[in-house]
């Protein structure tokens, strides 16, 4: 979808290394100028194509320098010097994308620059916040975005697709509410179980030994950031009148879900957590857990983009209670794309 921002890459893979990334099916060229701010821009060379993230294109201070011919730009994209002659071609140069960096996360905007300022960024504070820890990565999927959506909105499948780690018998059980927020461009989903087994993903992270109150509360902002309030408790611990919550375990669980083609996407995925903040080995755990997790979706996945791009059109899904979500956020994102 045009005139969106995506998350192109974590602030972290950007540095003074020529990176190169496709978003909607647009190379992207991404480097750190000496003074830190991050550059997009196109990573095809005006001159013969060359793509300018690969060796021996290399920087020189905050200009680009193509390692076919030398064609030289600078951080605006614009073309300094070409080999041979001392006139630049007015025409040399480089498409740019408007590029925010935000909550660990390098967005930029595909489509019409000038619409890239009154276009909402949406916020995942707690990946870059003082009393948050997280653990992240980034999985190639080799599926349409809206087949990664799907599965997110229904998360019933954690109880199929991901026993022995975060699923359990409750979360298929439960029926969900959908709400959407057509001003706000929002859909949520929430499922809440008052007295579940805890699966070990939970377990081992918190300690928590007996069964829980699980509470999964979901804010899909289309097309891109997906968020999963995730509250662990003993089972009854609820929050206080006032709102505090102290005594239950609340992890962000962050999606960004970027297109890199009509049939592929990047799965970004991060997990943040308000306790056992120093601790590594609960870092590691997680890490480990959750990229074992987003892997078995991955796969599954892989199978579907298969199946889909062999069949005719118009075969006729079934749905049921569990896809309000992932129904809702279909309609809210053609109607974003229709506009
Ligand atoms: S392709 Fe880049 S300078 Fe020729
Ligand atoms: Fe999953």
């Amino acid at each position: 979808m045009q005139n969106m921002w995506y998350v192109a890459a974590y602030g972290r893979e950007i540095g003074r290394t020529l990176f190169s990334r496709t978003v909607c099916g647009e190379s992207i060229l991404f480097w750190r100028t000496e003074a830190g701010s991050v550059t997009a821009m196109s990573d095809r060379c005006v001159h013969r194509r060359f793509p300018l993230a690969e060796q021996p294109s290399h920087l020189v201070g905050d200009t680009v320098v193509c390692g076919y011919h030398g064609f030289t730009y600078g951080a605006d994209g614009v073309c300094v010097a070409v080999p041979g002659q001392t006139r630049v071609p007015r025409t040399a140069r480089l498409k740019t994308y408007p590029v925010v960096e935000q909550d660990s996360f390098v967005w930029v905007f595909i489509g019409d620059p000038a619409l890239a300022a009154s276009t909402r960024i949406p916020r995942a504070p707690w990946l870059d916040q003082p009393g948050w820890t997280v653990v992240s990565g980034m999985e190639p999927l080799q599926a349409r975005a809206s087949l990664l959506i799907d599965n997110l909105m229904d998360l019933s499948h954690e109880t199929y697709l991901h026993g022995g780690y975060i699923g359990t018998p409750e979360v298929a059980e439960t029926p969900i509410t959908t709400e959407v927020d057509e001003d706000a461009g929002i859909v949520y989903v929430s499922r809440r179980m008052a007295d579940a087994a805890c699966p070990p993903f939970y377990a081992k992270s918190t300690g928590i030994t007996g069964r829980i109150t699980r509470w999964q509360d979901i804010e899909y902002t289309p097309p891109c950031l997906y968020v999963l309030h995730s509250r662990i408790a003993p089972v009854g611990v609820l929050p206080h009148d006032d709102g505090t919550d102290p005594d239950a375990f609340h992890v962000e669980v962050v999606y960004a879900i970027t297109p890199e083609t009509d049939r592929s996407t990047h799965d970004f995925w991060a997990v943040a957590r308000d306790f056992a903040l120093d601790d590594q080995g609960v870092s590691d755990f997680l890490a480990e857990s959750n990229r074992t997790v987003v892997l078995q979706d991955v796969t599954a996945l892989n199978v579907l983009e298969k199946v889909i791009a062999s069949e005719p059109d118009g075969y006729q899904e079934l749905s049921i209670n569990i896809d309000t979500g992932g129904l809702a956020a279909r309609r809210m994102i053609a109607k974003l794309a229709g506009r």
